[in-house]
């Protein structure tokens, strides 16, 4: 456990306490956070119920929590749902119908607006198009795409009919995106022909034609076209989007689906090679995030709201596209670099949509940072009322920056904590609660937490442990696509009866969480989650390459970069060049995603006796740390 130590010692002097001002107070939704969670711990499945009917059913539940076959936990059995009636149909007939849903906006300062009944009709119209393609409740139905509202009109057309969509995040490689389709058998690809990224066009239609190529499960591709190059069609196979929709009725009937239905499959990096396709349902999940959003961004009904995730990882799913949409208020959309062409893009949008809750990663604040203040001072930001953070550790300088330049002390900062697997927000502050510079403060009212040492026991306050989730919560993932073990053996053995988070924290003496990074061999760079493993299988795929061990180095900008370790097959000698080709290997493999900042040839790996290389021993190597326990080393 003397890993990030560095991290806390730092923490630990984080003492000031940030008080909320007499109008977030005011406006808080939970005003005495104290209260709320004791009563909700006292009885979380009564604060769930509550929470629950705050949305439409079809049906109402019997169970509220069934936990018989734990930790295959099932929430809101017999009830009867879709997400989709929550946000779209439940708002048609009220004045929600004329608000603009969603706001989208690329590099080029291309606008497009669209009210909730457009939204809705351009949702049933695509749900139509795909049940011509015959796609039935279940069926799996992979999405391709960039920032853009098709990709929300794809996902809630798949929902709304029963199928279950799984995005692949653009920055994907065709081999990447070939491997999640074949794991989960989707029929349908859904993807544009090419996409726009920082002035550069990517041809997105070419990917997919090679992930898909002699693919046994898929039967259809739509391609929703956004450019004028010619694009070659397969027949029978191939349908343009606007083909497909074009004389579609503007209804659907939403499905109702049982609460546990799965809504979605998303892929996410684990300590092997092989992504995990996570598990989420209709009906816990949708209560989930509804709670947390309405609560720790305090939404109001006139908000504009930007998350500036992609839609391809699960804070776009959860906080982009569906909770938004639920508490029916704008979400903006924004395809493009927030610091391209210029470092005052972003203060552009938020000046130019008067954004009020703006949702980043710190990769990107300690980015601005970089380029100083002169960017946001020459902007009224005056709009925004929230700031948000997710993805990573937020270390306290740039949560300073971000409180003192772009807040002007006005705004609450929301850190966040959660994962692709726990679906919502888990351990965050509410606006009206006292912050700390760094620190993910206290878990949502109806979540447990903890932190513990390799024994299960509970660490007293500062010392560092395993962040473990010890209750079971309405959005939490139901499983590993066609893998129990997978789910059983990764979440539930490690703490018998705990989720384990897989994330090290502490907590200090007033009982605020500090996270402080991995416990396992999963990267975080640029706040996206990648597999050392993953990485690892790429470079070895190249024919030059015997073995590689792929370790995260903090980075002051990305909060992690990878560097790779690389042996390589005899008749090859190590090179710039040869540097260079893996680099380009790996953006082919695994796709730019997996960017690996540095490589370096060695002779040997330290490695256990079984044969596994010991990426900690070789992190400690690099960064001149004590390698602790050797024991296990071969040589
Ligand atoms: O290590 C934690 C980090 O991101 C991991 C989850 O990654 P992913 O499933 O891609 O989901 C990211 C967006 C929810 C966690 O295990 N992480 C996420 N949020 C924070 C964080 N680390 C510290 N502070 C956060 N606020």
């Amino acid at each position: 456990m003397d890993k990030n130590l560095g991290r806390t010692e730092v923490l630990l002097n984080e003492k000031k306490l940030y008080k909320p001002s007499a109008k977030t107070l005011k406006h808080a939704r939970v005003k005495q956070y104290k209260a709320v969670a004791v009563k909700a711990a006292k009885d979380p499945e009564g604060y769930w119920a509550k929470a629950a009917e705050e949305l439409g059913w079809f049906k109402r539940w019997n169970t509220v929590l069934d936990a018989s076959q734990a930790p295959f936990f099932k929430w809101f059995t017999g009830a009867e749902c879709n997400i989709v009636h929550n946000a779209l149909d439940r708002h048609m007939g009220t004045p929600v119908e004329k608000k603009t849903a969603i706001i989208w906006e690329n590099d080029a300062g291309d606008r497009r607006k669209l009210s909730y009944a457009e939204l809705n009709r351009e949702v049933c119209r695509m749900a139509n198009g795909l049940k011509n393609l015959k796609v039935r409740k279940g069926d799996r139905v992979a999405i391709y795409m960039q920032n853009t509202p098709e990709i929300a009109i794809a996902m809630l057309a798949c929902a709304k009919i029963g199928a279950v969509h799984s995005v692949v995040y653009a920055g994907y490689s065709a081999r990447a995106l070939r491997e999640r389709i074949d794991d989960q058998a989707a029929k349908v690809l859904i993807t544009s022909d090419v996409g726009f990224r920082g002035g550069k066009v990517i041809d997105m239609k070419k990917v997919c034609d090679e992930a898909v190529q002699g693919s046994p499960s898929i039967q259809h591709m739509v391609i929703h076209r956004r450019g004028n190059m010619p694009v070659s069609m397969k027949m029978n196979r191939d349908t343009y989007w606007d083909a497909l929709v074009e004389s579609q009725p503007d209804r659907c009937e939403t499905v109702p689906v049982e609460a546990e239905h799965p809504l979605f499959i998303l892929y996410t990096s684990g300590t092997t090679a092989k992504p995990k396709g996570i598990v989420h349902v209709h009906g816990g999940y949708m209560v989930g995030i509804n709670r947390t959003f309405e609560w720790i961004f305090d939404i109001r009904p006139d908000d504009i709201y930007w998350c500036t995730a992609d839609p391809g990882w699960v804070t776009g799913h959860s906080y982009i596209v569906y909770a938004p949409l639920m508490a029916g208020i704008t979400t903006l959309m924004f395809e493009g670099v927030p610091i391209y062409p210029q470092p005052d893009k972003i203060w552009k949008v938020v000046k130019k949509h008067k954004v009020n809750i703006l949702y980043t990663a710190p990769t990107l604040i300690r980015t601005l940072i970089k380029f100083g203040d002169k960017w946001p001072k020459k902007h009224d930001l005056s709009s925004l009322r929230l700031l948000g953070s997710v993805g990573e550790p937020i270390n306290p300088e740039a949560w300073r920056w971000y409180y003192n330049v772009i807040g002007k002390k006005r705004c609450p900062i929301v850190d966040t904590w959660w994962q692709t697997e726990t679906g919502m927000i888990m351990i965050t502050p509410v606006p009206a609660m006292p912050l700390k510079a760094g620190s993910a403060t206290l878990p949502f009212p109806g979540v447990q937490a903890a932190v513990l040492d390799d024994n299960g026991s509970e660490v007293p306050p500062g010392k560092g442990g395993y962040l473990v989730i010890k209750n079971p919560w309405p959005a939490m993932l139901r499983t590993v696509f066609r893998n129990e073990k997978r789910y059983l053996s990764t979440y539930w053995e490690k703490f018998p009866g705990y989720y384990e988070t897989g994330d090290l924290a502490h907590i200090d003496k007033d009982g605020y969480f500090w996270i402080q990074g991995r416990s396992d061999d999963v990267l975080s760079i640029a706040g996206h989650r990648i597999g050392s493993a993953e990485i690892e299988s790429g470079l070895v795929s190249h024919p030059a390459v015997s073995e590689a061990g792929v370790i995260g180095k903090p980075h002051p900008i990305k909060g992690e970069t990878a560097k790779a370790f690389v042996i390589l097959k005899q008749g090859y000698t190590g090179s710039e060049q040869l540097v260079e080709q893996l680099k380009l290997h790996l953006r082919k493999e695994v796709g730019p995603v997996a960017v690996t900042d540095e490589i370096e040839f060695v002779d040997k790996l330290p490695k256990t006796r079984s044969g596994k290389i010991m990426r900690r021993v070789l992190k400690a190597w690099e960064l001149g740390q004590d390698a602790g326990d050797t024991s296990a080393l071969a040589d």
